[in-house]
């Protein structure tokens, strides 16, 4: 069975190197691992919780179907302000409930980052893992993927550059098979 991973790009930026950053994972993921990259974030209003109430409308079922079927998830945050982007926290807070009976509980996870300034979202990322310690979604922890100075590391169509990033993330791809089989639910 392959392994299927979802990633979200927490990035509404036609040209995001966070996007980006996703595509050069699928690249360099290993054998039987397949990477599908969330399309829908636009869709997905903000949180109303009288809504979710109500019934979760269908870009969130979507995205929850999504996470539901993937056997772990693979974030790739820009970073706003020293944290996470709001679409993504958006997200995340739909996706998070029921609490203890959301898709993202139990969910594997890996997440990684770029940004323009010179700390390549270190804040955003400890952000994030703080929203995944409520979710229960067990996050790896090493390696850190954070790229700094993004604008450098990538080539003018979008392809990741950089050896030193690309290094880093093949470890990472190469790593999250055997977290997500820590933590798999059936
Ligand atoms: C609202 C806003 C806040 C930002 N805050 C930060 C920040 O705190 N740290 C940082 O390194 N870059 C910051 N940036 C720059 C982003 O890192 C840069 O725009 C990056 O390319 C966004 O990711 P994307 O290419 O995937 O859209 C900010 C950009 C925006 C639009």
């Amino acid at each position: 069975m392959p392994l299927r991973v979802l990633g979200i790009a927490g990035s509404l930026r036609a040209g995001s190197y966070n996007r980006a950053l996703l595509e050069a994972a699928r690249e360099l993921a290993p054998a039987g691992m397949e990477i599908e990259i969330f399309a829908g974030l636009r869709e997905i209003p903000p949180y109303d919780q009288d809504v979710d109430a109500a019934g979760a409308p269908e870009p969130v079922a979507a995205l929850k179907r999504a996470i539901a079927g993937a056997d772990a998830l693979l974030v790739a945050t820009p970073e706003y302000n020293y944290s996470v982007p709001g679409v993504l926290k958006n997200a995340i807070d739909w996706a998070s409930r029921p609490a203890t009976t959301s898709p993202l509980y139990g969910k594997p996870t890996a997440i990684m980052g770029a940004s323009s300034g010179i700390s390549g979202t270190i804040r955003a990322q400890l952000a994030l893992r703080q929203s995944f310690l409520f979710t229960n979604s067990p996050t790896m922890i090493k390696p850190e993927v954070t790229v700094p100075r993004c604008a450098d590391k990538f080539d003018a169509s979008g392809r990741l550059t950089d050896e030193t990033t690309r290094a880093l993330l093949r470890q990472l791809v190469e790593a999250l098979p055997a977290w997500a089989a820590r933590f798999r639910t059936a």
